[in-house]
């Protein structure tokens, strides 16, 4: 077994593709990091498929921190990553160094934050703390607002551009990796062509140097959630549902417990 790190995961540029997932509880991610999945990011998506809330803004750093905390506690090999939700890290550089650290202190070994050139400096400064950075750019789900919506970024030549410099800022301030989320294959192409760290796609085409994806997305956990960009390896809505209908008229039946699950009393004691 071979821990995974922050340097690692930067030589793996050009030398092997990055798999990535988001794990959000222990059984989960220890079945995640056996299957050797390099990166695990507690992501703030935990707010939509964990929370049922419609967007990740309302998440909250004591979530996070819990997430991460029982994440944690089930990873032997993955790189652990810890998002940081929204307004953990906007207000101030104390507040995002503080929150970010107390990533690290439940064990996650790296934290992920949204935003390209406006956020290099905080990138820069929470490098040089000590805390190593994954940038995120792109269709960022925290600034929905200001995008009017899930909406992919980077489709007219000047937003590829600005992708493009924010992209090169935070390889610049010092990231390590940096995810792009919602942009047309050929705006990937080219950050990923651009940059010397490597980059992780999600929604963001197949020449980005590693993929990263929801884990309940993959599972087929929410048969109303089916973008383009995910591709569902098991439909695990129904295999659940059955499961739990047979259980549910076995009980009503009493075909459930049977004999080999009953434990009798010893006499002799
Ligand atoms: O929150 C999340 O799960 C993410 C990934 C999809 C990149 O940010």
């Amino acid at each position: 077994m071979d821990k995974i790190t922050v340097p690692k995961i930067k030589r793996f540029k050009g030398e092997k593709i990055i798999t990535a997932l988001t794990a959000y509880d222990f059984l989960t991610a220890r079945i995640v990091d056996e299957a050797g999945i390099d990166i695990i990011l507690v992501g703030d998506s935990v707010g939509t498929t964990v929370q049922g809330l419609s967007s990740t803004i309302p998440v909250k750093m004591g979530e996070m921190l819990y997430h991460t905390r029982i994440v944690h506690r089930a990873i032997k090999r993955a790189l652990l990553i810890g998002d940081m939700p929204f307004l953990s890290y906007q207000t101030s550089q104390e507040d995002a160094i503080r929150n970010a650290g107390l990533f690290l202190k439940e064990g996650a070994e790296a934290i992920k934050l949204e935003g390209g050139i406006t956020i290099a400096p905080l990138v820069e400064k929470l490098v040089s703390s000590g805390i190593p950075v994954m940038g995120h750019i792109g269709l960022t789900p925290q600034s929905i607002n200001v995008f009017g919506g899930y909406k992919f970024q980077g489709k007219t030549e000047k937003g590829a551009e600005r992708l493009i410099n924010d992209a090169c800022s935070l390889e610049q301030a010092g990231a390590f990796s940096i995810v792009l989320e919602g942009m047309p294959e050929e705006v990937g192409k080219e950050v990923t062509a651009k940059t010397k760290i490597p980059t992780i796609g999600i929604g963001a085409g197949r020449f980005c140097d590693g993929q990263i994806l929801v884990i309940t997305d993959i599972l087929g956990m929410d048969p109303f959630f089916a973008p383009k960009f995910v591709k569902k390896y098991l439909n695990l809505y129904d295999e659940i549902k059955n499961a739990v209908s047979q259980y549910k008229n076995e009980v009503e039946e009493k075909k459930f417990p049977t004999e080999e699950h009953v434990t009798h009393q010893n006499k002799e004691i």
